[in-house]
């Protein structure tokens, strides 16, 4: 695999592959540990990051591997107004592969057309963020069973958030999964996600703007931040970045078996009262991140079939 910038970029067998070498990694990571010895990740990210960046940096050093890279676009030269093809041309020559993160939609994949070595696309403005969605698939896989025949409630900022955008793609591929869109007018999902994959798929969908009139239908609900850094005007972020709060009062009505999903950072979108419940599974995600990146940096360097699985 030479580059990941869409979710759609992988089938569903090899999605299912990495879930099966992710589930693996989980049962016994020091079978793994010395996997990517000798080899280099670098990590580009021109946009802040704690998760993605830590975790395929921890997840590199889990393979035994090493890592190298900046973590903001001040402290490289594209300060200096070095372009993304000139840095890509650069580092690709230092590292076996790349995560790159940058707040332009398709920078990666411009970056990607100028690699010597894979590239993985961490997440690109408003657009897709594939290693979130495979964590995400993962954890759905794990606490559910199952990715399809599931109705998955995303809440919040729906316009701006990758991270709906991608993990949306990905299980619109799966048999009767229904997608409830909750979120102020203002924050809907975009028409051309409506248009070429809802409509285009003759996908179940419905667009509310209350947690409270859809919460007993749901088996996953996917909350998301107002995206404060893709505003153009502070006052329109200050007026709808508390829409939603996620509480123990809002869940009354839930299905015993809801999960709750966030890809972090959190804001205020679910209240603290709720971190310890059972249903909620966002700090979980964060731990089968590290795990899914280490598959997928195995995979990418085709290093899957190093070591026999359990
Ligand atoms: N989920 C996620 O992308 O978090 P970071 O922005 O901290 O990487």
């Amino acid at each position: 695999m030479k580059y990941l910038i869409d979710p759609i970029d992988l089938s569903v067998e090899q999605i299912n592959q990495l879930i099966d070498l992710a589930n693996d990694i989980i049962k016994d990571s020091t079978r793994y540990q010395e996997v990517c010895k000798h080899k280099i990740l670098a990590t580009l990210f021109f946009e802040p990051s704690t998760r993605t960046r830590l975790s395929f940096e921890s997840a590199m050093l889990y393979l035994g591997g090493q890592v190298l890279g900046f973590s903001e676009a001040n402290s490289s030269s594209s300060s200096k107004g070095e372009t993304v093809s000139d840095t890509i041309r650069v580092v690709s020559s230092y590292c076996d592969i790349i995560a790159m993160r940058h707040p332009k939609e398709g920078a990666p994949l411009v970056a990607s057309m100028k690699s010597q070595v894979p590239l993985i696309n961490a997440g690109d403005g408003g657009h897709n963020h594939p290693t979130q969605t495979l964590t995400d698939l993962l954890t759905i896989k794990r606490e559910k069973g199952r990715l399809d025949h599931l109705t998955i409630g995303f809440c919040g900022d729906l316009k701006f958030g990758r991270t709906v955008h991608s993990l949306l793609k990905a299980l619109s591929r799966y048999e009767k999964v229904k997608f409830i869109f909750i979120s102020p007018s203002e924050l809907k999902i975009p028409e051309y996600l409506k248009n070429d994959l809802l409509d285009a798929k003759n996908l179940e969908y419905e667009e509310v703007e209350r947690i409270e009139d859809v919460i007993d239908q749901l088996n996953i609900i996917y909350m998301t931040r107002v995206q404060k850094e893709r505003f153009f005007n502070e006052q329109d972020y200050i007026r709808l970045k508390d829409t939603y709060i996620l509480d123990l009062k809002k869940l009354e009505n839930s299905k015993k078996d809801l999960i709750i999903m966030h890809p972090l950072p959190r804001v205020n979108e679910i209240a603290t009262e709720i971190d310890d419940d059972p249903r909620a599974k966002y700090f979980d995600q964060v731990t089968n991140g590290k795990y899914m990146r280490m598959a997928l940096i195995m995979t990418m360097l085709g290093l899957e079939n190093e070591v026999e699985r359990l």
